[in-house]
């Protein structure tokens, strides 16, 4: 098996024991990895088989510790289908953790907002995703969100006065951001999010029978909604700034497991 080798590296430098969740982070997304207890981590790097981000702002690190008696893993180092790799390679991390016995996931994304009404830092709990111009994942599964997983965010949001809004993503396979006209018309395919990642997460983990849940955090207006043009590092910075929201939607989730 292809993750053999890696899961066996993971076991003997990371707590893969009995996970309550695991967390993937997006671009410039970060979870305070330093308030876990028994702290432990590697870098993707070191794993043998793992795919190497090339993207700045993807730091590639696997960790694993304790926050309010769950065992966490939170995994930072997504790669993407538009830095050459196969669909295979993408969903490297997801069939890793599926190895690893997780069985609750959580994507988190940097998006652009579609949805007029969705300005930067809103966070968005997926119930869907449209991939129309992607051939591989257009068809669209049919509820590949948790709905338990969906419904304690949900609750995690209202205890905290946290807003939290439903959404639908719009998966596109970049490189590049997208044109005036294709977020006009994912607009009104009914996209809200758009974005390069975790719909080929999202579709292994439902396939191998995990439940999986992603927050896609408004990052900056889709393209051709403001004057300015967009550019990746503008995408890191927004998505840097005022993180406390996401920060303490994540623990309170955590929290109510
Ligand atoms: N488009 C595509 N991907 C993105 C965007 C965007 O506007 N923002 C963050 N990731």
């Amino acid at each position: 098996m292809r993750t053999e080798k890696a899961l066996e590296y993971l076991r003997s430098n990371l707590d893969t024991e009995e996970i309550d969740v695991a967390i993937i982070l997006g671009s410039g997304l970060s979870f305070i990895e330093e308030d876990m207890e028994g702290l432990k981590q590697v870098e993707t790097s070191d794993i043998p088989g793992y795919p190497r981000s090339t993207v700045t702002g993807h730091k590639g690190k696997i960790s694993t510790g304790v926050f309010n008696g769950r065992n966490i893993l939170i995994m930072a180092g997504r790669v993407h289908y538009y830095e050459g790799y196969t669909c295979g390679e993408v969903v490297f991390p997801v069939d890793l953790l599926y190895a690893a016995g997780v069985k609750n996931l959580i994507l988190t994304n940097a998006a652009g907002g579609i949805n007029r009404s969705f300005g930067t830092g809103t966070m968005v709990l997926l119930d869907c995703y449209i991939a129309p111009f992607s051939e591989k994942y257009k068809g669209g599964l049919k509820n590949p969100y948790s709905e338990k997983l969906n419904g304690i965010f949900l609750r995690a949001g209202a205890n905290r006065s946290l807003s939290v809004v439903s959404g639908c993503y719009a998966y596109m396979t970049g490189p590049s951001f997208e044109t005036k006209a294709e977020i006009e018309y994912l607009r009104l395919a009914g996209g809200d999010t758009v974005g390069m990642s975790t719909v080929p997460e999202t579709v292994r983990a439902k396939e191998l029978g995990m439940e999986v849940s992603c927050i896609s955090r408004v990052s900056n207006p889709a393209a051709g909604m403001t004057d300015g043009v967009l550019s990746h590092i503008e995408v890191l910075e927004a998505s840097k700034s005022s993180q406390e929201d996401f920060v303490m939607l994540l623990k309170e989730f955590i929290s109510l497991l």
